[in-house]
């Protein structure tokens, strides 16, 4: 039998087996704690920090994502320095990119009362929408670079590695070996990077061109249009 684990979230007693993560722990007590860049089916990659808690003595907040429960421990998921990081981090976010499809991120947003232009003069992340496969589009000006698409495509799922990150700080974005079109790439075109996107930043071909105007009896002469294994990238 594992070893079980006692700690006290929101002044809830909880009982989990050792090695629970503090969301999984929450969940268990019915607590949502909120989430963008950690998906079940995926390694946390712990990079976008909205599911920050506070861990008494802990001098920093803690992600829930990845920190494991410990015997006594105290965590509180909704006290006032945690609500403020998350909003700060999702105000943060909306200089940056285009959440305009990014539900769970607008429904945190709105929980929190987040001001999506607090930060307006910041600078915008601008990216050409990338169209050069007849598959599924890249559209990177939405991308929170969350790392699921990355995790997806390589040791989480497929095993292909055609996606990695590319650049550095600001202009890190998430892209191809050499930004090569992805008919040049190893992608293999499963399609579990754009199941497993939380904001829209990769989205079948058929949504795209239906977003376009463009009739659903006129998708496949649309689709047959672009060359399939030649880049179209703007
Ligand atoms: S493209 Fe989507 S899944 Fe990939 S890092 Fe950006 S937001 Fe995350
Ligand atoms: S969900 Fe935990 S750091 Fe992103």
């Amino acid at each position: 039998m594992s070893q079980q684990v006692t700690l006290t979230i929101d002044g809830h007693q909880v009982t989990v087996p050792a090695g629970t993560t503090v969301l999984q722990a929450a969940e268990t007590l019915g607590i949502e704690i909120p989430h963008l860049c950690y998906h079940p089916a995926l390694t946390p990659p712990a990079v976008c920090r909205l599911c920050v808690v506070e861990w008494e003595g802990a001098r920093t907040l803690v992600p829930a994502c990845v920190a494991q429960v410990r015997d006594g421990a105290v965590v509180r998921t909704h006290s006032e320095r945690v609500l403020r990081a998350r909003r700060t981090i999702l105000e943060l976010l909306h200089s940056a990119v285009d959440l305009s499809e990014a539900p769970d991120a607008l429904a945190y947003g709105q929980a929190l009362g987040v001001d999506p232009q607090r930060f307006a003069d910041g600078e915008r992340r601008h990216f050409p929408v990338y169209e050069d496969n007849p598959f599924y589009v890249r559209d990177y000006a939405k991308c929170v670079l969350c790392w699921r698409c990355v995790e997806a495509c390589g040791d989480d799922m497929q095993f292909t590695y055609a996606l990695s990150l590319g650049e550095r700080g600001f202009h890190t974005h998430i892209a191809t070996f050499f930004d090569a079109p992805m008919p040049e790439t190893t992608c293999v075109f499963c399609g579990n990077c754009v199941g497993v996107c939380p904001t829209g930043a990769l989205k079948s071909l058929e949504e795209h061109l239906l977003e376009q105007g463009i009739p659903p009896e006129h998708l496949s002469a649309e689709k047959r249009r672009r060359p399939p294994l030649e880049g179209n990238r703007e």
